[in-house]
């Protein structure tokens, strides 16, 4: 059950300068940094990223929000690392995050969460492979 999963610190957080601070959490619990870069999502990469939602009604605001400013893209290994770090991050609607996690500590909108973790470890592989290659 060691595994990675992919982790994007979305445009609030790094606008917000509080990615050290989620960044030290996730180390804290254990989870190993693997590979991490600051980079801006292209609007290919976005799509790729978001398939599934593709059609939806926050689509489109999904992809200018997510390409609107640099995220922190990193891979983070270690047992169950998938479920934990969604566990850390606690509901997609911060709304809806208990207190201690990520999104409950730092988010206030759907929209505009605070961070992002792949929901399966096929979708990990998947969103790991738009971020990084091999190397
Ligand atoms: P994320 O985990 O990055 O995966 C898809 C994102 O879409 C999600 O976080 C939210 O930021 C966003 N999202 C999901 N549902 C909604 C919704 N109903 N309205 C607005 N944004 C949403």
């Amino acid at each position: 059950n060691y595994e990675s999963t992919l982790v994007l610190l979305k445009p609030d957080a790094v606008r917000r300068k509080v990615c050290g601070e989620i960044i030290a959490r996730f180390e804290r619990k254990g989870l190993t940094i693997s590979a991490m870069k600051l980079l801006t999502l292209t609007p290919e990469m976005a799509a790729e990223h978001y398939a599934e939602h593709k059609g939806k009604p926050f689509y489109l605001g999904l992809i200018e929000f997510i390409t609107s400013g640099p995220v922190v893209a990193l891979v983070l290994t270690g047992p169950n690392a998938v479920k934990m770090v969604r566990n850390m991050m606690g509901a997609t609607d911060p709304a809806n995050a208990a207190p201690g996690t990520i999104r409950g500590d730092y988010a206030a909108i759907m929209s505009k969460n605070i961070v992002h973790g792949s929901d399966s470890i096929a979708s990990a592989e998947k969103e790991i492979a738009i971020y990084f290659t091999e190397q």
